[in-house]
């Protein structure tokens, strides 16, 4: 089954029945790539937490099915759990849907076991199965079903940063896979792009509405002043990332933001998080391989960007530039489905807008905020985005281990100043002269 299913029938909006195959097929297809992603993991890998912001990859695999039990299958008449004491383990931040186990310690669930949660899962999805070729779904729960899906894509790309940063964590460094791809391109050199002032619609239709699938976050829609600027041909590449900190970036305050140098400092940052110290090569999801000057820089931080951006003498793009850019190109790029789990250089080089979709998110320097009107989605689910905008920064375009049909132009990713595990680097922009 493809992930690359037809434009589906909207929420509430057509033919129902339509509607419940569609989500029946995509339903099998995203969890078929979860058990895809985690089969390389054993159950000794499957639990370990190697830092507070990351989960163990046997949570995510746990937690996603969970929203499909608590959310869907829970809702409305009698219920009987899987396992009623599990609603606790796997409840991530829901306080409107109960209380939860600590963040933190997600580490210690030795129990359940990973077979216990890949029966877990089975005997849920045998169980949602059954409630969508029944069609007794109704539209709420059908655009619930939707939204899961949605969900457990993102801890796809979560389940593969977590495991990175748990097998870079072991001094054995194993490789989470021995047979990806590699694929080395060539890069153009950098050209700036220059763009005229203009008003812009930026954003995404509420959904649930007849305009496909959006978070809550990326509505309403509305108009943007965007002053003239220049905005990179392609993301910052590793080489010159590796003439920054030649030219003593990370041993000069000039650059930084205060808190981004207090963290250089306070965490002894000298090089991006997976370079070996002699910045010739890098951890991946394939193991060390030689650092590939060509291919996009990544695991930065937004201190780690934002500095480079000023010792380049430009800037970070807002999120408005940077949708504008996208909003007329092609969603195409280096995403999960290719495979490859690590950024690459584009296979043609070429002068235009390249790599705005796939392999780094791209921090900007937009605060993740609520746009004008924003409302969250009504009940628990409201707890889903708004509840964490606060001193976050937006990053746009999705990444290799983002799946194609998970993103878009209006997509807002949102992380802290120093997180750094995740593929996040970096486009530059300027002001007109
Ligand atoms: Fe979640």
């Amino acid at each position: 089954m493809s992930l690359h299913a037809p434009v589906p029938p909207s929420s509430g909006v057509g033919d129902v029945d339509a509607r419940c195959r569609w989500l029946a097929q995509r339903f099998d297809a995203v969890r078929s790539r979860s058990a895809a992603l985690a089969a390389p993991i054993s159950a000794e890998d499957a639990m370990v937490q190697s830092m507070e912001d990351a989960s163990p990859s046997k949570w995510h695999l746990a937690h996603t099915t969970w929203f499909f039990e608590r959310f869907v299958l829970a809702d409305g008449g009698p219920y009987t759990p899987f396992d009623p004491a599990w609603d606790y383990l796997f409840n991530s931040y829901y306080q409107s849907a109960g209380p939860m186990h600590a963040r933190p310690q997600r580490g210690v669930l030795s129990r359940p076991t990973l077979a216990q949660v890949s029966d877990y899962r089975d005997a849920i999805e045998t169980r949602m199965r059954a409630r969508l070729q029944r069609g007794d779904l109704d539209t709420r729960l059908l655009d619930i079903v939707e939204l899961g899906l949605q969900h457990e894509q993102q801890h796809q790309e979560l389940l593969l940063t977590d495991i990175k940063h748990a097998f870079f964590s072991n001094p054995l460094h194993p490789a989470y896979r021995d047979d990806l791809p590699h694929a080395g391109g060539s890069t153009a050199a950098l050209s700036w792009i220059a763009r005229q002032e203009s008003i812009f619609k930026v954003g995404h239709a509420a959904w649930p509405g007849d305009a496909g699938f959006a978070y809550d976050n990326e509505s309403p829609r509305h108009r943007v002043l965007v002053p003239a600027h220049a905005l990179a041909s392609r993301p910052v590449s590793n080489a010159e990332f590796l003439a920054f900190i030649e030219d003593g970036g990370y041993r000069t305050a000039g650059a930084w933001l205060s808190a981004g140098w207090d963290a250089v400092r306070a965490r002894g940052w000298t090089r991006p998080l997976y370079w070996n110290e002699a910045c010739e090569a890098e951890f991946t999801l394939g193991g060390w391989r030689a650092l590939d000057p060509q291919a996009p820089v990544c695991h930065l931080s937004y201190y780690e960007a934002n500095a480079f951006a000023r010792w380049a003498g430009a800037r970070l793009p807002t999120e408005f530039e940077w949708e504008q850019a996208a909003a007329s190109l092609p969603v195409d790029g280096n995403f999960v489905d290719s495979g490859r789990l690590h950024p690459s250089a584009p296979a043609n080089a070429s002068t235009g807008l390249q790599q705005m979709f796939g392999d780094v998110w791209e921090w900007t320097s937009s605060a993740y905020t609520a746009y004008p009107g924003y409302r969250p989605w009504p009940g628990t689910l409201g707890e889903y985005n708004g509840k964490f905008m606060d001193a976050q920064w937006v990053l746009r375009g999705g990444s290799c281990a983002t799946s194609a049909d998970h993103v878009r132009a209006s997509y807002r990713n949102f992380f802290p100043s120093d997180a750094r595990w995740q593929f996040a680097g970096l486009r530059l922009a300027k002001d007109s002269a």
